[in-house]
């Protein structure tokens, strides 16, 4: 395994990160672990599949700006990730995916109800960890819980006649992955002990990153081979599940200025996507659309919005590892 999923130039920091985040692993493993076997093989299940701990390592790097050796920071970081984690078993429900982390999703293997279940018993652990790290530490877990579940809610239900259709999207994406990510920066500044200034400035670069972060993965849905990503391509299309290049094909195809390629495209998004060539012939059509050079570009416009946030900070090899940090969330192949 490499030393962290994201490269960084500077050896020392990366060996330091890499480090701390063996101690995450470990503290993981423990937090996951059940008497019950049923619950203990489902718990397991995607901790051990893998997952790039883009999350943890994100505590780690903020927690370089202050005193990244404290205690409470490995806590924070084995928070973050079980949260995360926790949001997958219940995302991949409500999206029917069958594969995550190269792995059959845990519903394939056990059922709706035990996937559900084990997000649940996954949030339980996450609580009890995040309890020892004190109230204000709570309180944010509630918070971004809660951001959490109204942007899936709202991703579900969709924009109100009167919304823009971009506009509510990218708030659900700020709410259900630039919300964690936010957190996990957060937490990582404020228990190594940095002034509240810098706080502010890590939790807005890690929301703004997070939508980065998103916007990619929309891309990826789209574009990767699934073994890269361990997802299967074209999951978000085939159920219905809005993402940003299918939104601004609607958009275009809707306008004046459509081309025949945007109303073609349209029709293969539209179409029963349960048949396999169907949605094959979606994914071929949209892949090589304008549209997925538009997401991208969305994409980088918001990575360096959200380095711009971190100019305050002193250079030196913890900026630049929020640059390679930023560079890789956006320009991703898993
Ligand atoms: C997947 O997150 C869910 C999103 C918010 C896009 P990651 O891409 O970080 O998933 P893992 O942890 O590496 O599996
Ligand atoms: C996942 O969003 C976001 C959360 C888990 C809250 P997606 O549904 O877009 O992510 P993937 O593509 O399944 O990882
Ligand atoms: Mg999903
Ligand atoms: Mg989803």
């Amino acid at each position: 395994m490499t030393a962290t999923a994201i490269p960084l130039a500077d050896h020392a920091l990366s060996e330091r990160l890499a480090a701390r985040l063996e101690l995450v692993e470990e503290r993981l493993r423990d937090a996951v672990a059940h008497a019950d076997a049923l619950a203990d093989d489902a718990s397991r299940h995607l901790v051990n599949a893998g997952g790039k701990r883009l999350r943890p390592l994100l505590t780690l790097l903020t927690a370089e700006l202050g005193d990244g050796e404290r205690r409470e920071v490995i806590d924070a970081a084995v928070v973050v990730e079980l949260t995360h984690l926790a949001t997958l078993y219940h995302d991949d429900v409500m999206d029917s995916a069958p594969v995550r982390r190269g792995a059959p999703a845990a519903h394939e293997v056990w059922g709706n109800s035990v996937a559900i279940l084990t997000g649940d018993l996954l949030f339980a652990r996450a609580s009890a960890t995040v309890a020892g790290l004190g109230p204000e530490a709570v309180r944010i877990q509630a918070g971004t819980f809660e951001r959490l579940c109204l942007g899936q809610l709202h991703e579900t239900v969709g924009p109100r006649d009167d919304e823009d259709h971009v506009e509510h999207y990218l708030r659900v994406l700020s709410d259900k992955t630039g919300s964690l990510i936010a957190t996990s920066a957060r937490l990582g500044a404020m228990f190594a002990g940095c002034p509240s200034s810098v706080v502010t400035l890590v939790t807005e670069f890690g929301e703004q990153i997070g939508i980065a972060f998103q916007l990619a993965d929309d891309v990826l849905d789209l574009t990767s081979d699934g073994t890269l990503s361990g997802k299967t391509p074209g999951t978000d299309l085939r159920e219905r599940v809005p993402t940003m290049p299918a939104l601004l094909l609607r958009q275009r195809a809707a306008s004046p200025g459509a081309t025949a390629a945007d109303r073609e495209a349209l029709a293969a998004l539209d179409a029963d996507l349960s048949d396999d060539d169907a949605l094959a012939h979606a994914v071929a059509l949209l892949r090589v659309h304008p549209v997925v050079e538009e997401t991208r570009a969305l994409a980088v416009e918001r990575a360096r919005a959200a380095l711009a946030v971190l100019e305050p900070l002193p250079d030196g090899a913890v900026k630049d590892a929020f640059v390679s940090f930023a560079d890789a969330l956006v320009d991703r192949a898993s």
